[in-house]
């Protein structure tokens, strides 16, 4: 069978690892060919591809980003650009697509299913918020680097008497943040799930300073919302948006730190963590999860399980209709939070 497979919207370490599964079932097994696109939609739009062999994957297990590229190209958004998918696919004699990417991505996935295309989806997202899967390969990762940087800001924050904010990633959901500031001990949380005062962020710094610790570590993830005050506009970086519609997040983390300077009179730096959380290697975890993906997912073509995406039920991969995927967005749950909340002392406040 000729397969297509494509990397699509942000990179996220494990990309190769599930490449490199697929491709390996699929030639040992079925005596598979594989065509790669590249640079995400843009590559079957375009017509861009490269041959994936057993030789072209060596060696990238352990390697972050894609070999394929990336981009946040939508064909939907582009007139003639789904005709445009079809018509490669064709060309390019391609009997089935097998799509790595988060929502965006995968809405197109579901579109070309729409059309009678035989697809199956691999869920991506460093953010976790796919729906319908429990896990997201590149999560785990995320969350490690971003847990350290807070171990070492902690240290930092500690000998210098100052309130370190830490800006993790994390659009829609706050799972980056909830995770690592817990791993990572951190005195406030905040997410975009539960919009925040400030004063209610500085008073909680106050409070624990007032008994006798002088430092303080806060972790907010780029999405997080204020419940009133600063103007999303100044958090987002005006005007620049992506095909698919979303504003370029980044400095939230920069501004509350200014602002809880100026309420609390304590020194406060922000570190904004930005793509350093998305590159480089994947931990073992995610290198498994990546790899039982790929199996899953070419299992999925040969089982004729097209419309599909692969996800994680507890301890097993399983296939879920695409539009589940696509319902909405996975947001931290309140079972989480109440995790955060038993470890702080004034739970009234946000977290
Ligand atoms: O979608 C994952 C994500 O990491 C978001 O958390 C973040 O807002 C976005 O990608 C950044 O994307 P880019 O690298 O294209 O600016």
């Amino acid at each position: 069978m000729k397969i297509g497979i494509l990397t699509g919207g942000g990179d996220c370490p494990g990309l190769n690892a599930v490449i490199r599964a697929v491709v390996r079932k699929g030639i040992f097994h079925h005596q598979d060919e594989f065509v790669g696109f590249l640079e995400g939609w843009r590559g079957v739009m375009e017509d861009q591809t490269i041959r994936l062999t057993l030789d072209s994957i060596a060696g990238i297990l352990p390697r972050g980003g894609t070999i394929l590229r990336t981009s946040r190209t939508n064909p939907a958004k582009k007139e003639g650009g789904m005709t445009q998918c079809l018509e490669t696919l064709k060309r390019q004699a391609v009997e089935a697509l097998v799509v790595l990417g988060g929502d965006d991505t995968q809405s197109v996935t579901y579109r070309l299913h729409e059309m009678g295309f035989k697809v199956v989806g691999v869920p991506k997202t460093i953010d976790n918020d796919l729906s319908g899967t429990d896990f997201c390969f590149g999560f785990d990762t995320a969350v490690n680097i971003a847990t350290e940087a807070i171990d070492r800001v902690h240290t930092t924050a500690e000998a210098h008497n100052r309130v370190i904010v830490v800006e993790v990633m994390g659009r829609d959901s706050g799972w980056i943040a909830i995770y690592s500031g817990i791993a990572g001990g951190a005195d406030v949380i905040l997410i975009p799930e539960r919009p925040f005062d400030l004063n209610d962020v500085a008073e909680t710094i106050r409070h624990r300073h007032a008994r006798g610790r002088y430092f303080s570590v806060v972790v907010i993830a780029e999405g997080a919302r204020l419940a009133a005050g600063i103007d999303e506009q100044i958090v987002a970086e005006k005007g620049k948006k992506d095909e698919f519609g979303h504003v370029r997040l980044g400095g939230i983390g920069t501004i509350i730190a200014q602002e809880l300077e100026k309420r609390t009179g304590f020194e406060t730096r922000a570190v904004v963590l930005g793509h350093i959380q998305r590159g480089g290697s994947p931990t073992a975890f995610d290198r498994m999860l990546a790899t039982r993906y790929g199996i899953g997912a070419i299992d999925a073509v040969h089982r004729s399980d097209f419309g599909k995406m692969v996800a994680l039920r507890g301890t097993n991969i399983v296939t879920i209709p695409l539009k589940e995927a696509l319902s909405r967005t996975r947001t931290v749950g309140q079972d989480l939070i109440d995790v955060a909340n038993g470890l702080r002392e004034n739970a009234n406040r946000p977290l």
